[in-house]
């Protein structure tokens, strides 16, 4: 297929772009995808690395503890290694991405059907598809966290299937087990507001179908990559807004097996149908809540094809513990989705940012809403019960911030709480909350409850006590001209005003480190006061 037909890059463009960027280490030792691959790489995201230097790792010599060879190399990181990566999937600088997601979403294009498809390259069926080695076997599937993982797992997938009544189709990422060269087993969240393949499966099994079409679609073009794990309203198609974020219609392709439509530079298709009636053991998987998630029954996918191109390369998600380049995909379509909602649904102008915090809490539980100072009070709480209801299963715990405090700065947080917030008054604890995405099962009755507060500013507070910003910088270029240690400025790194602050106060600030200071010695004797209590406040405002 030619570039012209596609005016948007495959993952293959994608990760030319990223080695052009810097952003792509090509490792050519043997690695063995089950022991050590995606430990490797885990690393990069526990080992002290700032978010900045994350990079995605192309494996090109695959090996298991048996010595295979896979002929496929396997990427990592390729989609959201950090936001950097995410950024050039999309297109657009870092500060844009919400804005082209809202765009997506309000001018969806609707995909174009072509015959001849990069992903049809290589099609495999019928008796290549058994034995040790041939079908799924063949693919270098890693393991996500050996020691504790029971098989190699599909993760980085985009998983296609259709609803029986509407004919819409779905496109989510769901995990999917290694099981047989011939069979995989897919987990597809059941709880309120979960998977909506589940609910396709659903549907078929009320028609009494005994088996569900699928297709786990793996190395899309990253605009259609991008909408497997973002949270879209049910019954809308994921290839329109994918065709929204390129400006341009997906190239979709009939898959082989299957009557479904898949990306036609997707580099790898795996087709089949769901066992609507049987359910089979999966998991332990590190899920990415950051717990393991334990064995429990999931869907079995008997696969009637595989297809690929020539050149495939198969990508895999670094998940489990946040951060991960899991929770940054997710942390940067869902926040938008929140951020929209505040503002643009409930209509509340003081919130500037929702963020949802990422490291071990993983994005779900933990929201931190950003609103500006002086925003009515009952705004705020408007904005704390809309983030913590906008979906079933996050914002468990809403807090309200001003916008000196850096949401990802957990000691900043604690600052705000301990000097803005009366718990009396600010803290409020609401019941009625399902378990949600988490290491109690989802499946439980049992409720958990809501947690919101509002740790904004309830009026002036006096300044910062850090010297201001040009005593700062100023002392900086001294610290690097005497080559003191690096430093990695942490805000709040210099003092500032935070509304309770007089012209007089700055007039003798600046007296004060300009060498002035016995005027302002001077000026406070002529105001002393016979009789008062030590400790009486004084403005010289009057
Ligand atoms: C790496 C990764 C793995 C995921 N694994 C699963 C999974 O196994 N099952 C699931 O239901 N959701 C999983 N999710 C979350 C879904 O992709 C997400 O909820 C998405 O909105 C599902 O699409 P849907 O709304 O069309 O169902 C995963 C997300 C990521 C980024």
């Amino acid at each position: 297929m030619s570039d012209s037909s596609r005016p948007y890059p495959d993952l293959h463009a994608h990760l030319e772009a990223l080695k052009a960027e810097g952003l792509l280490l090509t490792i050519d030792e043997p690695i063995d995808k089950d022991a050590e691959l995606h430990a490797l790489v885990r690393w990069q995201f526990v080992g002290g690395i700032e978010e900045a230097q994350r990079k995605a790792f192309l494996f090109t010599n695959v090996v298991n503890a048996h010595g295979r060879k896979y002929a496929m190399p396997v990427v990592v990181g390729a989609i959201a290694a950090n936001r950097a990566i995410y950024s050039i999937g999309m297109g657009v600088p870092v500060e844009k991405i919400q804005t082209k997601w809202d765009h997506a979403l309000a001018h969806p294009v609707k995909p174009t059907l072509v015959t001849n498809a990069a992903c049809h390259e290589v099609v495999i069926e019928g008796e290549a598809l058994k034995g040790e080695g041939h079908g799924l076997d063949m693919l270098p599937i890693p393991v996500s966290t050996p020691g504790f993982d029971s098989a190699p797992t599909l993760t980085a997938t985009n998983v296609v299937t259709r609803d029986p009544e509407t004919g819409v189709q779905n496109m989510g990422t769901y995990r999917a087990a290694l099981k047989a060269p011939d069979r995989l087993v897919v987990r597809m969240a059941t709880r309120v507001g979960g998977a909506g393949g589940y609910q396709h499966y659903l549907k078929h099994q009320k028609r009494g179908d005994k088996t569900m079409p699928c297709a786990i679609v793996l190395g899309c073009p990253p605009y259609v990559a991008f909408m497997g794990p973002q949270k879209l309203p049910i019954d809308m198609d994921e290839f329109d807004v994918a065709g929204g974020l390129a400006g341009a219609p997906i190239n979709v392709v009939k898959a082989k097996t299957v009557d479904l439509l898949v990306p036609a530079e997707a580099e790898i298709v795996i087709e089949g149908f769901i066992d609507t009636e049987y359910v089979e053991p999966e998991a332990p998987f590190g899920e990415s809540h950051g717990h393991v998630a334990l064995e429990e029954y999931n869907m079995p996918m008997r696969i009637t094809a595989i297809t690929h191109r020539k050149d495939a390369v198969i990508p895999s998600y670094i998940s489990q513990v946040a951060p991960s380049e899991s929770s940054v995909i997710k942390r940067v379509a869902y926040e938008p989705l929140f951020t929209s909602h505040l503002r643009s649904t409930l209509g509340i102008r003081g919130v500037k940012r929702v963020s949802l915090h990422e490291p071990l809490t993983g994005l779900l539980r933990v929201t931190l809403i950003t609103v500006e100072k002086g925003t009515p009070r009952t705004e705020i709480w408007r904005a704390l019960e809309g983030a913590a209801f906008f979906k079933g299963d996050c914002g468990k715990i809403c807090v309200a911030i001003n916008d000196d405090i850096d949401p990802d700065n957990a000691d900043a947080l604690l600052w705000a709480m301990a000097y803005r917030m009366n718990p009396v008054e600010d803290v409020r604890t609401l019941p009625h909350r399902g378990q949600g995405h988490g290491p109690k099962r989802e499946s439980d009755d049992e409720e958990d409850s809501t947690l919101l507060m509002d740790a904004t500013m309830k009026g002036d507070m006096p300044p910062l006590a850090l010297p201001t910003q040009e005593y700062m910088e100023r002392a900086k270029k001294i610290w690097e001209r005497l080559k003191l240690p690096a430093l990695r400025p942490q805000a709040p790194w210099y003092g500032y005003s935070l509304g309770d602050w007089l012209p007089q106060w700055d007039a003798a600030a600046k007296r004060a480190a300009t060498g002035d200071y016995l005027e302002n010695g001077r000026i406070s004797e002529k105001q002393q006061q016979k009789g008062l209590k030590p400790e009486t406040k004084f403005r010289p405002d009057g």
